[in-house]
């Protein structure tokens, strides 16, 4: 990633010395496998109330509150302070069904301090804001623009939004996050998410693994001083603290370090979500060799049929569904892995049991979008720029800040092709809200041509996506030095939305656009 100029940051360093970091923790000292892996609790409703589309009909409400908390993520370690939805992070889980609306009220129950350092140079998050604000985005779903979590909808301690879920779309994994304007990553690091089920009678009839055979697995990386506690890192110049990353040394997979979880020797069915701020995951199951598993779903639902895999690739903010059969490894103990490093443990039990769950040849279909249905292309690029040291700096959308006039402006039901070129060294998972694309190809370019001359010369032929995308997605990562190409079909509801990078790093510094759906004329 774009760092590593030592040299200039020492310099830095020197004219301005940095506020001294407390130790971070060494990981590698932390007994492995010493806490089951806890599976959030189920989102309990708090009664009903009429639906904003119809009055006369009653509809689930729930409450949730973004509050401070502690949570041991390790049996040796003390408590780490975090802010949660509700008493513990990750908040509650949604168990929802396509077709079934739902209200939430997502409260601010938080101090007015923040626990974490704010730049005040980073737009939006200026001195004259309160420090504390938040405002939450269901990531993934299709709402109305005044519930979908605008980053300048935010609210202070005291105050809450009531939100609108219509639920009218395919069954999927979704995921609540913070989106507040200049501090999601903040926010989000400090424990602000959840995830959030969409499901239906299609999805019910292939019998999947569910019950205590279906769990989450919500990994994310923080950075644990040596007591425990989350350190974010600010750069050595107190003049802009930002960091272009989080990188940390603690992965946590639902809120625990190295758990383990006791399975049976049947198939299991693992969401997972990536819900880093900034890392990307390239998990394997490693029994003895790396044992096979399969995909069967990604962000936005099930795919055509699943995907045999030995390793998967996963960015910020994206979700893959996976089946699991561990009848191959009766007694056995596997290791998730991150790379060469260990994420948690499978603990299988000895004895035969009965698996009567499937894994259907066939899953749902994903009709392939023609290109020739999209009547609008845009050219998009993805900038970094760093500063007089050689450090990144700012990044942006199209060269374009958050504040200046939108420039996207799809029609409600007409297609798309948004072509992504990414001049940069870095992977950026690029995410659109309130729709659903495919991906139609990468391809290798030469970006000084296009920089200069804004000519596409490409490089190689177009690579169609890896069969474990092939299915309808909300992020897509944009490849280093590549032309990547999406699709979209522009429905649901016309007004603002945004679309923005999801390492939130990037996001918060500026790799965030306002885009409009508009009525046709
Ligand atoms: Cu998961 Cu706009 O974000
Ligand atoms: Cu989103
Ligand atoms: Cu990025």
């Amino acid at each position: 990633m774009a760092t590593g100029k030592s040299g200039l940051l020492n310099a830095i360093a020197q004219a301005h010395p940095a506020p001294a970091m407390p130790p971070a923790l060494d990981v590698g000292t932390l007994a492995q496998f010493v806490d089951p892996l806890p599976i959030p609790e189920i989102a309990q409703r708090q009664g009903t109330r009429p639906s904003p589309a119809d009055p006369k009909l009653s509809i689930p409400f729930y409450r949730v509150q973004a509050q401070p908390t502690v949570s041991k993520v390790h049996r040796d370690l003390p408590p780490t302070r975090f802010w949660s939805f509700g008493p513990s992070t990750p908040g509650p889980t949604f168990e929802t069904r396509a077709g079934e609306p739902l209200l939430v009220e997502w409260a601010n129950a938080l101090p007015n301090e923040h626990f974490l350092p704010v730049d005040h140079t980073i737009h939006g998050a200026e001195a004259d804001k309160p420090a504390v604000r938040t405002v939450v985005h269901l990531h993934g779903a299709r709402t109305g623009p005044e519930s979908d979590g605008y980053p300048e909808d935010w609210v202070v301690p005291g105050k809450s939004s009531l939100y609108y879920y219509p639920n009218q779309q395919d069954p999927a994994m979704l995921w609540y996050h913070d989106h507040t304007l200049g501090i999601n990553r903040l926010n989000v690091y400090a424990g602000l998410l959840g995830s959030f089920f969409i499901r239906d009678g299609v999805e019910d009839a292939l019998n999947l693994p569910k019950g205590k055979y279906e769990l989450p697995l919500i990994l994310y990386d923080r950075l644990l001083t040596r007591d425990a506690q989350l350190l974010y890192p600010v750069s050595p110049d107190p003049q802009s603290p930002w960091v272009p990353e989080l990188s940390g040394n603690a992965i946590l997979v639902n809120g625990k370090l190295f758990p383990y979880l006791e399975v049976e020797p049947r198939k299991y069915r693992f969401r997972v979500l990536n819900a880093s701020n900034a890392r990307f995951y390239h998990l394997s199951l490693a029994n003895k060799n790396d044992a096979q598993f399969h995909q069967i779903g990604t962000d936005q639902g099930l795919l055509p049929a699943p995907v045999p895999l030995t390793s998967l690739e996963i960015a910020p903010g994206e979700r893959a569904d996976l089946s699991v059969d561990f009848s191959e490894h009766r007694g056995a103990q596997l290791v998730l892995k991150n790379d060469a490093f260990v994420v948690m443990q499978f603990r299988v039990s000895p004895g035969k049991v009965t698996d009567t769950s499937s894994l259907p040849p066939a899953l749902r279909p994903v009709p392939r979008i023609q290109e020739s249905q999209a009547v609008q292309t845009r050219l998009l690029t993805l900038n970094e720029y760093v500063n007089k040291a050689g450090n990144p700096a700012m990044m942006l959308l199209n060269a374009s800040h958050w504040n200046m006039p939108v420039t996207e402006k799809p029609v409600l039901e007409s297609t798309e092709i948004w072509t992504l070129i990414n001049p940069t060294n870095d992977s950026h998972p690029i995410h659109l809200h309130l729709v659903r694309f495919q991906i139609l190809d990468r391809q290798p370019y030469e970006p000084w041509l296009f920089q200069t001359r804004r000519q596409l010369h490409f490089l190689g032929p177009p690579q169609p996506p890896d069969p474990n995308e092939a299915g309808w997605k909300d992020t897509v990562r944009a490849d280093s030095r590549m032309v990547t190409r999406i699709i979209v079909p522009f429905t649901g509801y016309t007004g603002r939305y945004v679309w923005h990078c999801h390492i939130l790093e990037h996001e918060d510094n500026e790799m965030m656009r306002p885009y409009e759906v508009v009525a046709a004329v």
